[in-house]
């Protein structure tokens, strides 16, 4: 894994949006797995800047959300659907039918679950994956425990994530208590990953996940299987990191 500490939470936003840049640039037609949360908001924010001001096309781009809440409708301004366009569809040229997010108001969950891991081998399968950590170190909504080969389907939020969740919310008794989540073996055929990580709050989850044992119990920590993964904090998410690494990566070429 090439982990990367940046100074500051912007540095690591545009070091993450300039890998994508690249990647987009490179291959007009690619495919990017995103992100919710606080964590991207700012690489978000980037990638709109490049496509107003250096031409950043989108045009052909492809997205996958990771995860959606179950029972709220894209309208809702919580659901995920809602974030991505209010934080980054609306914002740059991208055709909405190329972008997917999970349906957490599908009838048939299962089937709606099948048919998104379809989908994703349809369009050849993601190039890079953009990915959040949680404070207990689930990778989109796989909670500890998750089997490391999981897939598409529906998972009980842990209290810890609905309490983390609820500053978006009036109360904790709104938010949801089950989303559907890509698993983590979809997570691990991305053919790279980004993980990002700001704050002191994830500094304990990206030690387990980068430097302690892989185990179900820290979801993130399977990405130490993963042959291309790029983690990059700030430096308050890097502090309880134990080896020694740079502030540049080794490059900014995808594969
Ligand atoms: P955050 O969430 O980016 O809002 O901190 C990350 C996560 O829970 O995966």
């Amino acid at each position: 894994m090439e982990v990367i500490v940046k100074e500051t939470y912007e540095e690591m936003s545009r070091l993450a949006a300039q890998m994508v840049a690249e990647l987009v640039r490179k291959k007009p037609r690619c495919v990017i797995g995103l992100a919710t949360g606080s964590t991207p908001v700012g690489t978000y924010k980037e990638l709109i800047r490049m496509h107003k001001e250096e031409d950043l096309d989108f045009s052909q781009v492809v997205t996958f959300n990771l995860d959606e809440y179950v029972g709220l409708p894209p309208t809702h301004d919580q659901s995920y659907r809602y974030f991505m366009n209010d934080n980054l569809f609306n914002h740059i040229n991208i055709r909405k039918e190329n972008t997917y997010v999970p349906d957490g108001m599908a009838r048939d969950i299962p089937a709606a679950c099948a048919l998104y891991e379809e989908r994703i081998r349809e369009h050849g399968g993601v190039d890079v994956q953009i990915l959040g950590i949680g404070g207990n170190g689930h990778i989109a909504f796989n909670e500890p425990g998750s089997s490391l080969a999981s897939r598409t389907r529906v998972k009980t939020l842990d209290e810890a994530t609905r309490k983390d969740n609820s500053r978006f919310f009036d109360s904790i008794d709104q938010v949801p208590k089950y989303a559907v989540t890509m698993g983590i073996g979809t997570i691990m055929e991305a053919r790279q990953v980004i993980i990002l990580a700001n704050k002191e709050s994830k500094a304990a989850a990206m030690a387990a996940a980068v430097e302690g044992p892989i185990t179900a119990m820290c979801p993130a920590s399977v990405l130490q299987m993963h042959p291309t993964v790029t983690a990059i904090t700030d430096k308050a998410a890097g502090a309880k990191l134990k080896g020694d690494y740079p502030a540049e990566p080794h490059t900014l070429v995808l594969k």
